[in-house]
């Protein structure tokens, strides 16, 4: 049997950080064995916000060096910039044409661009989610490793899917996000508020470009408090932060001796966070380093880059003839 055909786009802008890496690549990493993965740089999005042309390869060129260092194999999956496939674009126009305004305005991440930014309303916003179900089916992707915040999205793609098949005829599979279970494992920040993400704040957010000082000082300014005074008493919501993130890069061991000195009242919120910071040191300090060593090698991504066009364009270009023959646009 064929595997089954995995689509997700990776934003280039913004730097990767701790949430990303166990939210999202460390799905990707785990479905490269299993599927037929093709995995891009979604530059064309970027482009909703007008980003310094300066910018674009600096960005693009990050990306891919980040997920690549985190575990992300090129032979094993197309890993790509959207742009170098102009097939997605043609299918973008033709699923513009079966795609309402009315629908489109409706949308929720539309409508809080239309509030954070007032006087940017594009045609290219609006239609985001077209060229996203462009993304994913233009591979008749039938899996896709999204966040929470997308799955709308990828619901609308399915409708669009739909909406063509009935139309034209049946040809795309209807695709559905796809998480494993344990990759919901929330990342909390380190001032006790939310999650690890881009746009808050940056002290409380371990990047995959942070030197080793920055972790420390970052792990180290976590909020505490005295301790917990009567045994086995409840945590607060930002002792358990520690403990979730010490979950997810210390040895159990070290997360268990923590706990038990926890429960009976004897820990010392220093050295935990002390040890935190070492093993979140470890954790990404290999992942910097080989994603700084790739950045710099730009033969190496352009080959990474090419290669993965080169495949990706394979599935896009028969989709784009089946879809254009469909339609009728099939003149000699
Ligand atoms: N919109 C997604 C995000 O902001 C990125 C994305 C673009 C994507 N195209 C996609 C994800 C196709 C999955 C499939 O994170």
């Amino acid at each position: 049997m064929s595997k089954e055909i995995v689509v997700s786009g990776i934003r280039s802008t913004g730097f990767l950080h701790l949430g990303n890496y166990f939210g999202a690549m460390q799905n990707y990493v785990k479905m490269q064995d299993e599927y037929n993965c093709y995995f891009f740089v979604a530059d064309y999005h970027s482009l909703t916000t007008h980003p310094d042309p300066k910018d674009l390869r600096g960005n693009v060129y990050r990306v891919v060096a980040e997920n690549v260092a985190s575990g992300l194999d090129p032979e094993k999956v197309a890993l790509y910039a959207q742009s170098d496939i102009p097939e997605i674009p043609e299918l973008y126009l033709m699923l513009n044409m079966l795609a309402y305004k009315g629908e489109l305005e409706k949308v929720p991440t539309f409508k809080d661009k239309v509030r954070l930014q007032p006087d940017n309303v594009n045609a290219g916003l609006l239609t985001y989610p077209v060229l996203m179900t462009a993304d994913i089916l233009i591979h008749k992707a039938v899996k896709v490793p999204v966040g929470k915040d997308q799955e709308q999205h990828v619901e609308m793609a399915r409708n669009f899917a739909h909406r063509f098949n009935s139309r034209y005829s049946e040809m795309f599979p209807m695709p559905y996000p796809f998480n494993y279970g344990d990759s919901l494992i929330k990342v909390p920040s380190l001032d006790g508020a939310g999650k690890m993400s881009k746009s808050e704040n940056i002290n409380a957010t371990l990047y995959l470009a942070d030197d080793d000082d920055a972790i420390r000082k970052k792990v180290m300014k976590a909020k505490t408090d005295a301790g917990p005074t009567e045994h086995n008493s409840e945590m607060p919501d930002y002792i358990q932060n520690i403990f979730q993130l010490m979950h997810l890069v210390s040895k159990p061991e070290i997360t268990d001796t923590f706990r038990s000195a926890y429960n009976n009242c004897t820990i010392r919120y220093g050295d935990m966070k002390k040890q935190l910071a070492e093993d979140m040191v470890a954790f990404i300090a290999p992942i910097r380093e080989k994603a700084a060593e790739l950045q710099k090698d730009e033969a190496q991504l352009q080959k990474i880059l090419r290669e993965g066009a080169e495949k990706a364009r394979i599935s896009a270009s028969a989709t784009i003839a089946e879809a254009r023959k469909l339609i009728g646009i099939n003149y000699y």
